[in-house]
């Protein structure tokens, strides 16, 4: 299994521990350092199999390569999944950060992590303790804090130009948004989308989170099972990846998808399948970029708020750039998409 997923990667290099105080199998994948060190998040996450984690880590290692060569940033893609065996805080979790900490360490800077999916700044903090090479700890302890937010503009300037482009004219009132997830980054994009005039639907399985950002900015809740199938301008997938398969595809009743979850589509085909059924696709890696661009930008590029905002609107521009090409020559936007990363990663060599 191991050599098989490992066989097909077209990355680097793979480290892989296991640590056994808390039973965690830790994978970091480098994909890319062409660009410059690798740089990605670090994902907590109990899979059933240590392989399924080992997938994961590799096919998110290589979105974050394409995610930074295509808005130009001088880092290459890594990315790191720590797969526990339960949830895990406290004393247990520090312990196993710093261990983390130690083998990110003597890995010398290839690799650069941050946040991402139940991982926090506080733990970024825990793990500079002993490790260098951190971005987005707390701005208490002088980092650039929570990129989700971030995030969340550049797919709000994202999600704005995918309309203008769809229906002629980005003005947001009237627009049905459906945010799916509304964890780190669906919450503040929910919140963006209904101050712009979007009529906002959200959905999430965490039931007490659902309510309370519904309240908070008048959103209606929709049950998470019926999320892909309600009617929509647009459906923005913000939880975690893989929604877009061969089975829901058929089934989606929206004209765009644009949403900040990595690594949406379950195979490469079902960017093929979005355009046969119409439906305009803003690349999961070029839309969520925001927070990279924030985190990065601030951290190791000495950019300007004002130079992060003007980034994020950038977003929106190159996406309606990819989708031009892609439909003057009647190809997926994904493989727009792809192109542009490519071909900054070939200038490279
Ligand atoms: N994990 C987030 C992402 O995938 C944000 C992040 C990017 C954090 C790069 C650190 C470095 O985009």
């Amino acid at each position: 299994m191991i050599e098989d997923l490992i066989g097909r990667w077209d990355g680097e290099e793979v480290v892989v521990r296991f640590d056994r105080p808390s039973g965690t199998w830790m994978f970091l994948c480098i994909h890319s350092t062409r660009l410059g060190p690798a740089a990605g998040g670090t994902r907590m996450k109990t899979y059933a199999r240590p392989g399924d984690a080992l997938r994961d880590a590799l096919g998110l290692s290589a979105a974050m390569t394409l995610k930074l060569a295509a808005v130009d940033l001088p880092f290459g893609g890594g990315k790191a999944v720590l797969d526990v065996p339960g949830p895990i805080g406290g004393e247990d979790r520090r312990g196993l950060l710093l261990r983390y900490a130690d083998l990110l360490r003597s890995l010398g800077g290839t690799y650069r992590t941050g946040p991402d999916v139940n991982t926090s700044p506080e733990d970024m903090d825990v793990i500079a303790e002993r490790a260098p090479y951190v971005f987005c700890r707390t701005e208490a302890a002088g980092g650039s804090g929570d990129p989700g937010p971030h995030t969340a503009r550049g797919v709000f300037h994202g999600i704005r130009s995918s309309i203008g482009y769809a229906f002629g004219s980005d003005d947001l009132h009237g627009r049905v948004i459906l945010v799916q997830g509304v964890g780190d980054v669906g919450a503040p994009l929910a919140a963006y989308l209904a101050a712009a005039g979007a009529r906002v639907l959200i959905s999430d399985i965490a039931a007490d989170r659902v309510t309370e950002v519904a309240a908070r900015i008048g959103a209606e809740v929709v049950a998470p099972g019926e999320a892909m199938r309600t009617e929509c301008d647009v459906y923005a997938p913000c939880a975690l990846g893989g929604t877009l398969n061969e089975e829901t595809i058929p089934g989606l009743r929206c004209r765009v998808v644009a949403g900040s979850a990595n690594n949406q589509l379950a195979e490469p085909e079902d960017a093929e399948r979005l355009r046969a059924a119409g439906i305009l696709y803003a690349p999961d890696f070029l839309i969520n970029a925001g927070g990279a661009l924030y985190a990065l930008g601030l951290e190791a590029l000495g950019w300007t708020r004002e130079r992060i905002e003007e980034r994020h609107e950038g977003i929106g521009k190159t996406l309606v750039e990819i989708y031009r090409q892609a439909d003057a020559e009647g190809i997926p936007t994904a493989a727009a998409a792809e192109r542009l990363a490519r071909s900054r990663l070939d200038q490279a060599a």
